[in-house]
């Protein structure tokens, strides 16, 4: 295990936010607020998307790292802990980027063409040119930077749904096709979001030009509340009003405590609490909650260099994380970084040959998770026993191949079976025709190679299905002479036939490696 990180008992989140620049109320009470209860019982991963950014913004890159640093100051003023979470810049983290890459080798491209943001940020946003490859991208990176840290929870609005759901797509596709469980399937956690809009009773959006920002001054937050629309009622202060339809309404029920709150509200129905009043109350109550958050933010920006200090720091921590996940995703598609045992087809010595064919040698594999130890099995005939170079005959287009003479010698398993593993001594079109020593093994395991396609079919085949046949045939062949034997494709089934005896399906022992444990 590379650091606790791991073995931490807190089950994990991680959520992103694109770097927009300051954060409105609308983000806070949609996300952060939500982020910083989680700290306590989850461990957190929170990042800055700038990457995403570029997506829409490529043309003017130029703001994205003071959005970048306004977003973190934002961030750490409203509670974000970096003693308890992992706050960091994406961008800062090249393993998102491997990952996406990876990624979108096996991602069809129906699957993103059909994400609803895709189609809808293009119809809206309507002064970029969203037709480019990052654009729709876009969730497949989302994906990636999920999927890295394997979170068990993604606190999001209801607006990325859709993404979280293409991400456990992309990991069950992953997991699937390299028989691997390195990426969990991710839930998104909704993140209950009270009714609140803007200043002038719309959504709350930079665009609107209608936001209150989370760590404004507090004078220019009392003077918007004070100017705020009450969606049209009480006009004349006389009449009644409805809380649950006033913008204001929806402030005190997000800010204030719950006497005032209750209070505020019987006073507007019975029109005895003036707009005027409620608003004072209003904003008091929004100070209260907003001003510590002000002043933490006045007191980071008197220490920039420090915070973005920390920031890097926490992305060389994500980093390591990462890397962690990205080690195994190397192996699973033999990019490891080390020669590894490729090495051992040009320079092992007759010794550590022996040694490497001795499968108890390779103790950790037989803890591992069946689709795992399998994997390993695979590669390891792949690497070691199946023929790099296989002599082609010239009079005929048969293909000859043979495996290293030690393995002559059966294999052993961990509990002592003897293995017999053979490549065929033939292989034409569906067929393979393989010699078998007539000597006692518990089990045979065929490797079928079809080398035009270098395709390897293996089959770990039980005693119970050739003791009786080998032994028939050993009587009607001379002593010592290698009993002939034939896996043969006949449909979608696969039959071996042991010297003259009636062909046995193995189809079913394809791939499972129960039989050597
Ligand atoms: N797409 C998200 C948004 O617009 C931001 C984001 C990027 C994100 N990567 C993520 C959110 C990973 C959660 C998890 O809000």
């Amino acid at each position: 295990m590379p650091d606790t990180v791991l073995s931490s008992p807190r089950p994990r989140v991680l959520s992103g936010m694109r770097p927009t620049g300051k954060l409105h109320l609308g983000n806070y009470m949609g996300a952060l607020a939500n982020w910083v209860k989680l700290q306590d019982a989850y461990e957190g991963y929170f990042f800055i998307a700038d990457w995403h950014a570029l997506t829409t913004d490529y043309a003017d890159p130029s703001r994205v790292k003071l959005n970048t640093l306004d977003v973190a100051l934002d961030w750490l003023a409203a509670g974000l802990d970096p003693e308890r979470s992992t706050i960091f810049i994406q961008s800062h983290v090249p393993q998102h980027a491997e990952l996406h890459l990876l990624f979108s080798m096996i991602t069809p491209l129906g699957w993103l063409e059909r994400v609803p943001t895709y189609k809808e940020q293009q119809e809206n946003l309507t002064g970029k040119d969203l037709s480019t490859y990052g654009f729709l991208g876009y969730p497949l990176l989302q994906a990636a930077d999920i999927l890295l840290y394997q979170p068990q929870f993604v606190p999001v609005g209801q607006d990325q749904v859709a993404h979280v759901e293409l991400t456990r797509e992309v990991a069950r596709r992953f997991n699937s096709m390299y028989k691997t469980g390195v990426f969990p399937e991710p839930e998104a956690l909704l993140t209950p979001s009270p009714k609140l809009t803007g200043t002038d009773g719309r959504k709350m959006s930079k665009s609107y030009g209608n936001t209150i920002g989370l760590t404004e001054a507090p004078d220019s937050v009392r003077g918007k509340i004070h100017g705020m629309s009450t969606n049209g009622q009480r006009v004349r202060q006389t009449d009644a009003g409805d809380p649950d339809l006033c913008p204001v309404g929806y402030l005190h029920k997000i800010f204030s405590a719950a006497d005032v709150a209750a209070a505020t509200q019987r006073g507007c129905r019975a029109a005895t609490l003036s707009c005027e009043h409620c608003k004072v109350e209003a904003a008091r109550q929004v100070d209260a909650v907003l001003a510590p958050i002000h002043a933490r933010r006045m007191e980071l920006e008197g220490h920039i260099e420090e915070t973005w200090e920390m920031l890097r720091g926490q992305s060389a921590k994500a980093a390591a994380r990462a890397e962690a996940t990205m080690v195994s995703v190397r192996e699973l598609l033999d990019l490891s970084h080390d020669l590894g045992s490729i090495k051992r087809h040009f320079t092992a010595s007759a010794e550590d040959r022996q040694r490497d064919h001795d499968l108890s040698a390779q103790a950790a594999w037989w803890e591992l998770e069946t689709a795992e130890r399998s994997r390993n099995l695979r590669d390891y005939w792949q690497k070691k026993l199946v023929p790099f170079e296989i002599p082609l005959a010239q009079e005929s287009n048969r293909v000859f191949t043979s495996l290293e003479r030690e393995l002559e010698e059966p294999l052993l398993t961990p509990k002592k079976k003897r293995v017999f593993v053979a490549a065929p001594q033939q292989a034409e079109g569906d067929g393979w025709t393989f010699a078998v020593p007539p000597r006692s093994y518990e089990v045979w395991t065929l490797l079928c190679w079809q080398n035009q396609d270098h395709w390897l079919r293996d089959f770990v085949v039980p005693q119970k299905y050739f003791a009786q046949a080998f032994a028939k045939a050993k009587k009607t062949l001379k002593k010592d002479e290698a009993v002939p034997l034939t896996v043969r494709k006949d449909g979608a089934r696969f039959l071996l036939v042991i010297h003259e005896n009636e062909p046995v399906e193995i189809s079913d022992l394809e791939s499972n490696y129960d039989p050597l444990r």
